[in-house]
C-alpha cells in the first residue's frame, strides 16, 4: 500500500452560548456548554495523506506550509487517529478555507473539523459523530460543534470521553442568518488558546459560567419555537458576559474597535424600531449579525453603509462536517 488518502469538507460555526475558558486547557474540557450554527456557504477542505515514506508530519494552509502551534494542534489529532487505527505511517495535510483568513470568521473550527473527519477516513476508521467531535476537540474547542450539523450543543462533560457536540435541531429547523460585519482584517493580538487560559483570572468569569446552564435552556427553547424575541436578547447577554470576562480578565483583553460598538448600537435602534436582529461577537472586533433569513439581505446592505464596515459576509445555517472524496486511496 503507497497511501491513505481522504478529503474533508466542515463549515465554521458561530456561537450564541459561548464557550470562554477551559477546566483543562490540555483535553480542552470547556467551562460550560456551549451552543451554536454552523454557517453554509462558507468552508474549510482538508486533505490528508498518510505516507509510509514520510519521517514527519506536515501541514500546508494555501499552499504555504506551517509549523509550530498550528502543527503541534493538528499532531493532537493525527497522533489519536494513528493510534485508533494502528497506524504507523505520518501524514501531509492540506488545507484551504473558502473565506479569506482575517475576515474576522474563526477557521480553526472548521479547520479542525475537517481535519478530524478527513484523517479518520484516510486511515480507514469508520467513527460515531460523536467520537469525530472528540477528536476535532483536541485540534480547536469550538471544532467540535463542527462537525456536526445544524444548531449544535456541546456538553462540556468531565471528561475526553464525554465532551462532544451533536445536533440539537437539524439545519433546516428555522431560516436563520448571520451577517457578518467586517470591521477589521488585522490578525488579532490574543488569540482564543491563549484567552481560554486567563478566563479564571476574571472575577466575572465564575458567574458567567455559573449561570450558563439558564442562559442555554433559554436560547434552546427560543430555536425550538423560532422565537427570535427571546433569542436575541440572551444572545447579547450571552457575548457581553463573554467580553465582560475578556476586558476583566488579567492581563485584559479588549476585542472591540469603536465600529463594532457602532455596529451594536445601530443594531439594538434597529430592534427598538421593530426588526429582528440580534448580535455576537466572537474573539475579535467583527460583529455577526443573526436575523431571519428573509431579511438578510436588506440587513446587510444597511449594516454595509455604516462607519467603519468595510464589507458585510452573509451566511445561513449549515450542514455537518463531510467526507469528500477517499478516491486517492492505494493498495
Ligand atoms: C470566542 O475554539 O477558537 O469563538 O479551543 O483554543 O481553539 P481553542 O479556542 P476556540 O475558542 C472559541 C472562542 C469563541 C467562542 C465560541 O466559539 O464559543
Amino acid at each position: 500500500m503507497t497511501e491513505k488518502r481522504a478529503t474533508a469538507q466542515a463549515h465554521p460555526n458561530i456561537a450564541l452560548i459561548k464557550y470562554w475558558g477551559n477546566r483543562d486547557d490540555y483535553w480542552r474540557i470547556p467551562a460550560n456548554d456551549s451552543l451554536s450554527f454552523n454557517l453554509e456557504g462558507l468552508w474549510s477542505r482538508t486533505t490528508v495523506i498518510f505516507r509510509p515514506q514520510l519521517s514527519q508530519d506536515r501541514l500546508w494552509l494555501h499552499g504555504r506550509e506551517i509549523s509550530g502551534t498550528g502543527l503541534t494542534r493538528a499532531q493532537r489529532v493525527l497522533d489519536r487517529v494513528r493510534r485508533w487505527a494502528g497506524l504507523k505511517w505520518y501524514a501531509e495535510v492540506h488545507s484551504e478555507n473558502n473565506f479569506p483568513t482575517g475576515t474576522g470568521i474563526a477557521s480553526s473550527a472548521s479547520g479542525f473539523a475537517a481535519l478530524a473527519v478527513a484523517a479518520a477516513a484516510a486511515a480507514g476508521l469508520v467513527l460515531s459523530e460523536a467520537d469525530l467531535s472528540r477528536l476535532a476537540r483536541l485540534g480547536s474547542g469550538s471544532a467540535a460543534r463542527s462537525v456536526p450539523g445544524g444548531f449544535v450543543l456541546w456538553r462540556a462533560g468531565q471528561h475526553d470521553e464525554d465532551s462532544f457536540a451533536y445536533t440539537f435541531a437539524a439545519a433546516d429547523h428555522w431560516a436563520l442568518a448571520d451577517c457578518i460585519a467586517v470591521v477589521s482584517t488585522q490578525p488579532k493580538a490574543v488569540g482564543s488558546s491563549h484567552g481560554h487560559t486567563l478566563a479564571a483570572t476574571s472575577p466575572l468569569q465564575a458567574a458567567r459560567v455559573a449561570d450558563a446552564p439558564r442562559r442555554l435552556a433559554l436560547v434552546q427553547d427560543a430555536i425550538l419555537r423560532r422565537d427570535f424575541d427571546q433569542l436575541a436578547w440572551i444572545v447579547e447577554q450571552d457575548a457581553h458576559l463573554m467580553h465582560a470576562v475578556m476586558q476583566t480578565s488579567q492581563p485584559p483583553l479588549l476585542y472591540w474597535q469603536s465600529a463594532s460598538i457602532e455596529v451594536m448600537h445601530a443594531v439594538r435602534a434597529w430592534r427598538a424600531a421593530g426588526r429582528a436582529v440580534a448580535y455576537t461577537l466572537d474573539a475579535g472586533p467583527n460583529v455577526h449579525v443573526l436575523c431571519p433569513a428573509s431579511l438578510a439581505p436588506t440587513v446587510a446592505a444597511d449594516l454595509a453603509q455604516l462607519p467603519g464596515v468595510a464589507e458585510v459576509r452573509v451566511a445561513t445555517v449549515g450542514g455537518p462536517a463531510r467526507v469528500l472524496d477517499t478516491s486517492g486511496t492505494s493498495a
